[in-house]
């Protein structure tokens, strides 16, 4: 089926001026960028963004990190895009991540790891609300 996505290309990435490779690597997949925004986030919204990580011991450094440059916000879509876009992203953690992904390709560390993508439907729908309208998704 026909799927939407939310993206966040990272403060890693937008720093060393990577939005557009990053793109190329989403388009190339065969996935459409429908919405896209460069913005500051504010640190309410990346605590609210990343609550079920509020426990654990990285959430600090993780908010601080969402906060310090901008990022890019996008929602793709595309056939299984959640699925699609998980395998174009590659593992969390670079070192592990498959050859020709983009946290292979350009992640600095688990931490500073280039891009964000929902991990479930639910999840997508929940992310993309927080950050468009849906005006603001032209497909
Ligand atoms: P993301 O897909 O945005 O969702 C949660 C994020 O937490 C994850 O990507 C990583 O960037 C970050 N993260 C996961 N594990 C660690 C860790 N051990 N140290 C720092 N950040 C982490």
């Amino acid at each position: 089926a026909v799927e939407r996505t939310f993206s966040i290309l990272k403060p890693d990435a937008t720093e060393r001026n990577l939005t557009g490779a990053i793109n190329a690597m989403i388009e190339k997949a065969g996935l459409r960028i429908v919405a896209q925004k460069r913005v500051r986030i504010t640190k309410d919204q990346a605590e609210q963004f990343y609550s079920v990580h509020k426990a654990r011991p990285f959430f600090g450094e993780l908010v601080d990190f969402m906060i310090s440059a901008p990022v890019v916000v996008q929602v793709l879509e595309g056939e299984g895009a959640i699925a699609k876009y998980r395998d174009v992203m590659g593992a969390t953690d670079p070192s592990k991540a498959a050859d020709g992904t983009i946290r292979k390709t350009h992640a600095k560390s688990i931490g500073e790891n280039s891009v964000h993508g929902s991990d479930s439907a639910e999840n997508a729908a929940i992310e993309i609300a927080q950050f468009f309208s849906g005006n603001e998704i032209v497909g």
